[in-house]
């Protein structure tokens, strides 16, 4: 392109910049805290405190420990955290150093909307959304009588008004399809459930609306189907171009689909809310379908795992030790985490995280299509 072209195309630019710039700084939302409810892929720390903390490698590229994360680095949440100048948010059952004061994380590896089935118990977490919804429950009081006591007391917990100011987010479902198609149910019988899980997602986002929650930034599930997770244990099923087992991402997308016409109709029947309904869906399946333009490689294998086409063991997990040979070893790190999609099998590393929220804050995956800083009621 010619110079004489590019600089008055520039120069219109940045005079619709300067024209455009205060409105958009009026329409920017100030979100003074984010509440988190979801699974592993948005654990800051839940299940650490309460169960068996995930080991190192775990936490290597970013924390330099293990940090509660399932992932080398950061999560998704995190990088929310620091887009809006927000310390990383304390998980709520940590008795050991929290700090409240910008929100409080709810999530744990393994949580379900529903209750988890008996049969699944060992694989699941007990916090499921509704016990995280009674903690919810729980938290906004409590933090406000805490907060009451004044000194170093009040600057542990959020101010009262945070509570209707605060970014409400979601990152939940997964595990509950996972955990169907591991206790043997077919993927029409795990199709079956999705209404029913969605509508124990709708009950419980209404008790917190109900609770003065008025933003709302609700992800959608990824592709499991590319998760060597789901390959290993399903060796033979049908793959797409790019590797991923189709049927299992007909259901997450099927359980997508329910999950956007739900927030549909949340929308009509909570008129005082702003609720996002995220798609992480399509820019995490891109890093399956086109991973050289993030600069990434062998996105279906695992860069903490061990053993078979993907790298993964569903009896030894990352940080784990298995006898090779009759020694001893550690489960760790592939050389280059920053250039690989799959962090344990199950969760993407933290160059990963990056690249998809980088994609769904920009607005190109939201629905309605704003960008992150825009997400609130106004
Ligand atoms: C809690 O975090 C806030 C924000 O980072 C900080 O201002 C406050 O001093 C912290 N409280 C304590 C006791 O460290
Ligand atoms: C598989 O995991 C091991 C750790 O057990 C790691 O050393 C290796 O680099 C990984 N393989 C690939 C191809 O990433």
């Amino acid at each position: 392109m010619s110079h004489t072209k590019l600089v008055p195309s520039l120069l219109l630019l940045s005079i619709a910049a300067t024209i455009l710039s205060p409105v958009i700084a009026q329409q920017q939302c100030h979100f003074p805290a984010i509440i988190n409810f979801g699974a592993s892929n948005a654990d800051t720390g839940g299940l650490a405190a309460s169960f068996r903390p995930p080991k190192p490698p775990n936490g290597m590229t970013y924390f330099h420990r293990p940090a509660g994360r399932f992932s080398d680095g950061r999560i998704m949440l995190d990088f929310m955290a620091q887009s809006f100048g927000l310390p990383f948010l304390s998980p709520y059952l940590d008795s050991l150093g929290t700090n409240f004061s910008h929100g409080a994380n709810f999530a744990t590896f393994g949580s379900t909307i529903r209750p988890p089935p008996s049969i699944a118990k060992q694989l699941l977490s007990p916090f499921y959304l509704e016990v995280q919804y009674w903690q919810f429950e729980r938290f906004k009081p409590t933090s406000q009588f805490i907060r009451n006591q004044g000194g170093v007391f009040a600057t542990l917990m959020p101010k009262e008004e945070y509570f209707s100011e605060a970014l409400y987010t979601f990152d939940i479902g997964q595990n509950d399809l996972t955990a169907g198609f591991f206790v043997n149910n077919n993927p029409q019988q795990v199709k079956d459930s999705i209404p029913d899980i969605i509508k124990t997602f709708t009950s419980n986002l209404k008790n917190i609306y109900n609770m003065g929650a008025r933003s709302f930034w609700i992800h959608n599930t990824g592709p499991i189907g590319c998760l060597p997770l789901i390959l290993s244990k399903f060796l033979s099923a049908e793959k797409d171009s790019y590797g991923c087992a189709k049927v299992y991402n007909e259901v997450a997308q099927y359980f997508n689909q329910n999950l956007k016409e739900a927030i549909t109709q949340l929308r009509k029947d909570l008129p005082l809310a702003a609720i996002t309904y995220v798609d992480i869906y399509t820019p995490k399946y891109s890093l399956f379908s086109n991973p050289k333009k993030y600069g990434f490689e062998l996105p279906l294998v695992a860069c903490c795992g061990y053993g078979g086409p993907y790298n993964f063991s569903i009896s030894v997990g990352c940080g784990g030790t298995i006898k090779i040979h009759g020694t001893d070893t550690v489960v760790g790190s592939c050389d280059k985490p920053s250039v690989r999609v799959i962090w344990d099998g199950t969760h993407y590393t933290e160059a990963a995280n990056k690249v998809v929220f980088d994609q769904i804050s920009s607005g190109a995956f939201t629905d309605p299509p704003i960008p992150l800083n825009m997400a609130c009621k106004r």
